[in-house]
């Protein structure tokens, strides 16, 4: 199997282009099947490294090297690995994530063209919205369907000691423009202790108030600084506890289905407890859903990660480029997802054994 190790330039093999021997176990189905019997049908694909934010759970200060320009998929071959994830492995779902993508400029044409393909999967988008006020209309005309974007704090020094740079003011742009073309904008947001806990019940009023679906998310190990700390990050939990000062929250009755977020319908503490939307809570760490996980990711050198904290990857984009068929590069991809481990092995009290954090940042993987 041609994996390559991160963080280290480590000379690849030569690219595989001929046949590729599936494992003798797996069971003869197209889908991009593991041994613990789940199936990923939603592909999130990283554009690009580069990102014009520099949030502290997730990149370093002084930003990261940028990866060489030809070592970043092509808008043609972005979508000519989404054209095979959609007719030939099953995948539905596909999105566009970073970095931050809409620092590519192609972003609309790649939307487009996947959007034209002959299996269309649902399109989405994870974007910081900085940039989105001017792109919204053209991303909704070429075909996106949904938007996600990330939001920590409606204060502005807030934003700023976070993001590490005044963009507040951008963002809140991107999401009216978001919310002008597109049926449904969700927000996600990581609360750091100290910082913007005690700024989530706001949050969820303002989005309520908008009509925006807020999802919170607990902060994994994947900063760039590996100062995460089990004992200091903000818990599920602790959200509820912080939101049921002021909101009523009840257990969603729709099913999950997969979904990350835990949902909750949003009440009232007053009065007649009116109904004021829903909320929803990604556990990544204290509530794993591993077991349920329906992932596949592209990193931006077209990578195959099958979790976010994979130590190893399946390079595509090398076999790709070396000439491998459709067939080739779609069994790669089907011996890559096999392999995909149990669960992240974080436990209750920090990493568990043998849980080493990844190499790359969630910048670099996308989220
Ligand atoms: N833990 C949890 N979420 C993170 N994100 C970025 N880094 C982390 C982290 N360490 C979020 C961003 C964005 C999404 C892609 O992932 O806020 O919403
Ligand atoms: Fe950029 Fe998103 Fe990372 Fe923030 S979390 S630095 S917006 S990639």
């Amino acid at each position: 199997m041609t994996t390559v190790s991160l963080g280290m330039p480590t000379p690849r093999s030569a690219p595989q282009v001929g046949p590729v021997a599936l494992p003798s176990d797996r069971p003869a189905t197209s889908g991009l099947v593991d041994t613990f019997g789940r199936v990923a049908t939603d592909l999130r694909v990283s554009l690009t490294d580069r990102c014009n934010l520099r949030c502290t759970y997730c990149m370093p200060a002084e930003g990261l090297p940028a990866l060489p320009k030809d070592s970043v998929m092509t808008r043609e071959e972005i979508v000519r690995l989404v054209g095979i994830a959609t007719r030939d492995l099953g995948v539905r779902q596909v999105r566009f994530t970073g970095g931050e993508p809409l620092l590519r400029r192609d972003l609309v044409d790649i939307v487009r063209d996947c959007g034209a393909l002959p299996h269309r999967p649902e399109l989405s988008l994870t974007t910081n919205a900085v940039g989105l006020e001017s792109r919204a209309g053209a991303l909704r005309d070429a075909g996106l369907d949904r938007v996600n974007v990330s939001l920590d704090t409606l204060d502005p020094d807030t934003f700023a000691t976070l993001a590490r740079r005044p963009f507040l003011e951008r963002t809140l742009a991107g999401i009216d423009a978001a919310a002008a073309v597109f049926d449904l904008v969700k927000i996600n947001a990581v609360l750091v202790r100290g910082v913007n806990l005690d700024h989530a019940a706001d949050l969820l009023t303002w989005c309520l108030g908008h009509g925006f679906e807020l999802r919170f998310i607990e902060q994994m190990p994947l900063d760039a600084d590996h100062s995460w700390d089990r004992a200091a990050m903000v818990t599920a939990a602790e959200v509820r506890d912080q939101l049921g000062e002021r909101f009523v929250l009840e257990p969603d009755e729709e099913p999950r289905d997969g979904a990350p977020a835990e949902r909750f319908v949003v009440r009232a503490r007053t009065g007649a407890r009116d109904r004021l939307g829903r909320v929803g809570i990604i556990a990544s760490v204290t509530e794993p859903f591993c077991a349920d996980c329906r992932r596949t990711r592209l990193t931006a050198e077209g990578g195959v990660r099958d979790c976010l904290f994979a130590h190893s990857e399946t390079d595509l984009l090398g076999p790709l480029r070396a000439g491998a068929g459709d067939d080739v590069l779609a069994d790669l991809w089907r011996r890559a997802m096999w392999g995909k481990q149990a669960g992240h092995g974080m436990t209750d009290t920090g990493f568990g054994e043998g849980f080493t954090q990844p190499e790359r940042t969630m910048s670099t993987i996308g989220g």
